[in-house]
């Protein structure tokens, strides 16, 4: 096919981490895409915030502009090409350029969760592509997948490994027995966390994620408000290692199901069994776990963040909008198709085994008395250990029966307030 007709302009929205690997990949491969799409694709402009700033990569500097609405207005940009990361200005921004009729990429998952039903609505009004592969699991192939060559499964449930932080400090605390902090402060240091981990380490990265997630396969708009979210900050080294003794390893999972009363959909460490694929999932990798109606089990796994594998997630998304430019047509299938809010389910109403660690007070009886207090609420154990008898306390660890999280939270309120038990040191569900 000739490649000579004009090219697809492409303009940026920052050039940080994941931008310098764009430019690279379309500088490096530019007669590849060409040959693939049918079409050159020209970087048109880049809008920073400082043009001065060393990237790493070859820019013609005459391409840096600090004025973002000239890259979201300019009509040699067919595509624009946000990541700059976080709400404002970036939202304002896609929706300048979506108004300006052009086609939107994005890696941006909180714009994306948080935003979406603007950004679609202004999107579908002028019939442009908004595309965002790169926002959830970085250079795995996850949107794709749903929105194509999984169409023809009901997806009835998946969990997720989709924060690549947290999953690198609990390996090393699980590999290494180090502790949270410890951990962390490396990943700092190692740039693979980062300088405020807050949104990585309290679960919102994977909260955003998930509502994309569950958004795409439920068919509906999701509150990304109303998903229980708990982060890693509670998982002690001493929890690993009584999960290990169980034969489990601590994952913080992304979990959504639909039931007939609503969507469930929560973020949370979670004791997975050794021999599940989810277990092996180590390091900063990534993966998502899914259970479709006709294809069965199917697993998508690989890294999930750094410069060149979400580069390449975004480039293929804008390629293939290059190429539906080039052949003159949109993808239906790509588009957002709904426009309600889903039902989600309270966290108190799902069901889950539950991990349990008290620290009790040694005396004859007060094992019966924590037994007989969860069966009270209808819940019951599976596995129970008892060890450390010091300072007069006991440790109990149980694994409980699937039970209801409103049960168990009755049923540990009134075992805080007895006598015989000093603190609840640990509740962690199960999973996946
Ligand atoms: P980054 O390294 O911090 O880069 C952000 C870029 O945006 C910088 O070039 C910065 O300009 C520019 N920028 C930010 N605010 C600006 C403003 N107000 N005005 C002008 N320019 C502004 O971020 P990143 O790691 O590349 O991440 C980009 C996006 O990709 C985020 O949405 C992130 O969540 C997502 N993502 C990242 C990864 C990853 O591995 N890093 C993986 C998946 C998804 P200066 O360079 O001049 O400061
Ligand atoms: N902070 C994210 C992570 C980067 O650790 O997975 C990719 O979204």
């Amino acid at each position: 096919m000739s490649t000579g007709a004009t090219p697809i302009g492409v303009g940026m929205l920052g050039c940080g981490v994941v931008g310098a690997g764009v430019v690279k990949l379309l500088q490096d491969k530019s007669a590849l895409y060409a040959h693939r799409t049918g079409r050159r694709i020209e970087l048109a402009k880049v809008g920073v915030r400082d043009p001065h700033k060393d990237r790493g990569v070859a820019l013609d500097a005459a391409l840096l502009t600090t004025d973002l609405h000239a890259v979201t207005t300019d009509p040699d940009v067919d595509i624009v090409v946000e990541l700059m990361g976080g709400t404002e200005p970036a939202v304002e921004l896609m929706l300048e350029a979506i108004r300006h009729g052009k086609h939107v990429v994005t890696a941006n998952k909180e714009a994306i969760a948080k935003f979406g039903r603007e950004i679609f609505t202004a999107a579908n009004e002028m019939g442009v592509d908004v595309y965002f592969e790169a926002s959830v699991g970085g250079g795995i192939p996850v949107i794709q997948p749903f929105k194509r060559s999984l169409i023809a499964n009901e997806v009835t449930e998946l969990a997720g490994i989709i924060n690549g932080t947290t999953n690198y400090i609990l390996t090393a605390m699980t590999e290494q027995a180090r502790d949270l902090a410890d951990v962390l402060d490396e990943a700092q240091r190692l740039g693979y966390a980062e300088a405020d981990p807050t949104a990585d380490v309290d679960g919102h990265d994977a909260k955003y994620k998930l509502a994309i997630l569950a958004s795409l396969i439920f068919g509906c708009r999701i509150d990304v408000d109303q998903i229980h979210c708990e982060g890693i900050r509670g998982v002690t080294a001493t929890d690993i290692a009584y999960a290990k003794q169980f034969g489990y390893v601590i994952k913080l999972l992304a979990k959504a199901a639909q039931h007939e009363r609503g969507i469930e959909a929560r973020v949370h460490p979670c004791l997975v069994p050794v021999g599940h694929p989810m277990a092996a999932v180590n390091g900063v990798y990534n993966a998502l776990f899914l259970k479709g109606d006709a294809v069965g089990d199917v697993m998508l796994y690989g890294r999930g963040a750094g410069q060149m594998p979400t580069a390449s997630a975004v480039v293929s998304d804008i390629l293939n909008i290059a190429s539906d430019i080039t052949a003159a047509k949109s993808s239906r299938l790509m588009a957002c198709q709904h426009n309600h809010t889903g039902t989600l389910l309270p966290m108190s109403e799902t069901i889950s085994q539950f991990y349990l660690r008290l620290s009790t007070h040694d005396r004859p009886g007060v094992l019966g008395f924590v037994g007989s207090g969860l069966g009270q609420h209808g819940i019951s154990i599976e596995t129970f250990v008892q060890s450390r008898v010091t300072g007069g306390l006991a440790e109990m660890v149980f694994i409980t029966r699937p039970a209801r999280e409103a049960d168990i939270q009755h049923a540990l309120t009134q075992l805080k307030a007895s006598d015989s038990v000093h603190d609840v040191s640990s509740v962690l569900r199960v999973g996946p």
